[in-house]
């Protein structure tokens, strides 16, 4: 019998008109362009319109990738979302997604693994059609960093931005398609990088919103060294599992939260700038969208049959690759 494995067969990304760039940051909190390049490569990200949801962000990337591939949104089975920012904390943003683009046959939720979102989430959705369970399943990973960033705090808001993407995934008999994944986590982590209060741990009160405890609190240093580590060694990882050498790798997909980061990962992959997909100078870190919006801007430079690795690391921690081969 043919094996099945599943195959991304159409990509949308959005982000949001609004440009937030170091020169409005200088503005507003005590930094300059000078550092945040030369510490993150960032110079600008996007921000939602006031009002815009992650729904809002959601239904735009389903209706994109339906109307590429021409497909009707009530043929979607499954949609599965990476995300840390939905509409509400119920129902899920999948639901509402759902709902606004029309996806009246399929069901879904969201995941929530930070920046490793996308990446878990196609593994949800992979599963899924390689099992022969449904055909059509859609997977994004999308953020809207602006809802849970303290603008005052410039070890923060320097670095993320909103937006997101999706793709879908369709059964594949020609091997193309997701070849392998690693994925992993540790918890004992999240003290470095978190929202800390609204939760169960802690509700929100008058007192911890006035001391800004609601926002992202990051301690960089700790985060950018076991991103570092993580980050290489899971690319690297998967390269030595499905013994691809740097020659065989087409392109490195990886997270945007660092250029530094970005480049030891590519460093130790032995991979040259040409074949690494890098835009976190326009976006920043838009978290779990970070991935499915390289894969958007650079669709049209990819091949039928590229190698491509995809590598993420996160809050949780979470961090994780996958060897996908391009199926169009
Ligand atoms: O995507 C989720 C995972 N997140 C990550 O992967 C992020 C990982 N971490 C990082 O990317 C980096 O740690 C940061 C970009 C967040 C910070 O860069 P860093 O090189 O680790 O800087 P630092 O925190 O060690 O700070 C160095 C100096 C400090 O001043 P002193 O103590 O040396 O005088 C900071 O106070 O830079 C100062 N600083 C700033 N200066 C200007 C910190 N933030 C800023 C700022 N503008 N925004």
């Amino acid at each position: 019998m043919t094996k099945i494995t599943a195959a991304i067969t159409s990509v949308q990304g959005y982000v949001p008109e609004r440009v937030l760039s170091n020169a409005d940051l200088e503005k507003m909190v005590d930094t300059n362009d000078e550092w945040i390049t030369s510490r993150t490569g960032i110079k600008e990200r996007r921000m939602a319109a006031p009002g815009e949801a992650l729904s809002d962000f959601g239904a735009k990337i389903i209706e994109g990738i339906c109307k590429k591939r021409g497909i009707s949104p009530l043929e979607i089975d499954l949609v599965v979302v990476g995300s840390i920012t939905g509409d509400y904390r119920f129902p899920s943003a999948s639901n509402v997604m759902c709902d606004k683009a029309g996806c009246h046959n399929a069901w879904g939720f969201d995941l929530g693994a930070a920046c490793s979102g996308f990446l878990y989430a196609l593994d949800v959705g992979r599963v899924y059609v390689e099992n022969g369970t449904y055909n059509k399943v859609i997977v994004i990973g999308a953020d809207v960093m602006s809802s849970i960033i303290n603008y005052e705090d410039r070890a923060t808001c320097i670095i993320f931005g909103d937006g997101g993407g999706g793709v879908l995934l369709e059964p594949n008999e020609e091997g193309l398609g997701i070849i392998d994944t690693i994925l992993k986590a540790d918890g004992s982590g999240r003290q470095f990088l978190l929202q800390e209060v609204g939760g169960s741990k802690e509700p929100l009160t008058k007192d911890n919103i006035d001391e800004r405890r609601h926002f992202v609190y990051q301690d960089g240093q700790p985060v950018f060294k076991n991103a570092v580590r993580n980050m290489a060694d899971v690319a690297a990882e998967i390269m030595e599992k499905n013994q691809l050498t740097s020659e065989d790798v087409n392109w490195l997909v990886p997270h945007q939260a660092n250029l530094r980061i970005i480049d030891a990962t590519a460093n130790r992959m032995g991979l040259d700038k040409e074949r690494v997909m890098v835009n976190i100078q326009k976006f920043g870190n838009t978290t779990a969208g970070t991935i499915p919006l390289c894969l958007w801007e650079w669709e049209n430079q990819l091949n039928k049959g590229d190698n491509l690795i995809l590598a993420s690391f996160g809050g949780g921690f979470t961090w994780g690759a996958v060897y996908l081969k391009w199926a169009y």
